[in-house]
């Protein structure tokens, strides 16, 4: 069985790439911080088949013990802070766990086992102001951030250390990808949630930030599947994973409220507190490369996605009303 080793197992993305890696037969170790609350709600449904050891992308002993130890033949980077205002009020934790976490995390498996392949979750926020429309995986960065700035440290050292020492090591530069399990700060999970809250009478207003930015939203289940093709190819490249098709925060909003047959302008306030000091308007990817080299291509479309999400929401607040207990994902 050959064996993963995912940071970040506890995150969206970590506990869908947990499920397609398990249903492939890969035995899956995930790495997870110590917290003083433990949650792992995403992963509740799959501890009695995965093993969790403690590690932190800050600490390089932990990272070296652990890749020392299991000598895991792929290993996946997923972890980080992940939310971009977050960044602008901890610059430095932002660049310390995504950008010399990385570096930490390659020189573990460059001293430990340079055999492992190894995924770094790039991202389309390094195209920040961006310089073309579509992106590619030649378009130039422009982060407008302290995430999207720990990001591009983040990729170039991944490509540093596949040129410095012939790691199969990968940089996915992934556009925004939701799902049923996305963390409710970010916009796609806010207002779905919302949504279902407003359906049920608990709440009267969303308050939103710029509705004008666009984004290419694909879905999560389907950009996992884009990391583990990465890996299974006999040369180590870079790949830019996204749709192709980019909408507005405010169509985001027309299609989630009128699902459930209400209009988002009798609900939804533009509400200064959530504008960013830089914003990213519009990000759109070109995902030719990904289709021709490994045959990926996305499978949900953008109002499926809205409606998966709703749909799971409505399910999650109906619980909560009938047994009085929050949900935490
Ligand atoms: N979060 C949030 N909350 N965003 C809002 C709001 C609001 O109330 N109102 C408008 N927006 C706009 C933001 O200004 C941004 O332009 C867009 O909605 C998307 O915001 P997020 O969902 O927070 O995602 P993001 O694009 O900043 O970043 C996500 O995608 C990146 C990939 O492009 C994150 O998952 C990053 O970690 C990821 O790298």
């Amino acid at each position: 069985m050959p064996l993963a080793l995912i940071t970040g197992i506890s995150g969206q993305d970590g506990s869908y790439l947990a499920e397609f890696l398990l249903d492939k037969g890969y035995e899956v170790l995930g790495l997870i911080r110590h917290t003083s609350h433990g949650y792992h709600e995403r992963i509740r449904h799959l501890l009695d088949r995965i093993q969790l050891v403690k590690a932190d992308l800050t600490d390089f002993p932990s990272l070296l013990r652990i890749i020392e130890k299991y000598k895991p033949d792929e290993v996946y980077n997923l972890a980080g802070q992940t939310f971009v205002p977050v960044s602008w009020e901890q610059p430095i934790l932002t660049g310390d766990v995504n950008a010399l976490g990385v570096t930490r995390l390659l020189e573990a498996i460059r001293i430990a086992h340079p055999k492992a392949r190894f995924y770094q979750a790039s991202t389309s926020e390094m195209f920040g102001k961006v310089r073309e429309i579509p992106q590619n995986e030649n378009t130039p960065f422009y982060p407008r951030s302290p995430y999207g700035v720990s990001k591009v440290y983040a990729h170039w050292i991944t490509v540093n250390y596949r040129e410095s020492y012939g790691l199969f090591a990968v940089s996915g530069i992934l556009f925004n990808h939701e799902s049923p399990r996305r963390g409710r700060q970010f916009v796609t999970r806010k207002v779905t949630y919302a949504v279902a809250r407003i359906k049920y009478g608990l709440q009267k207003e969303l308050r939103l930030g710029n509705l004008d930015a666009k984004r290419d939203w694909g879905y999560t289940g389907d950009y996992v599947r884009a990391m583990w093709l990465m890996l299974q190819q006999d040369e180590p490249e870079d790949f830019v994973i996204g749709t192709g098709e980019a909408h507005s925060v405010r169509e985001l909003c027309e299609v989630a409220f009128s699902y459930v047959g209400l209009d988002y302008r009798d609900y939804v306030v533009v509400d200064p507190k959530f504008f960013r000091p830089a914003e990213v308007d519009i990000l759109l990817a070109d995902p030719s490369k990904a289709k021709r080299k490994l045959g990926w291509e996305p499978t949900v479309s953008f109002e499926e996605l809205i409606h998966m999400m709703v749909d799971a929401d409505l399910e999650r607040v109906r619980r909560e009303i009938e047994t009085g207990v929050p949900t935490r994902v």
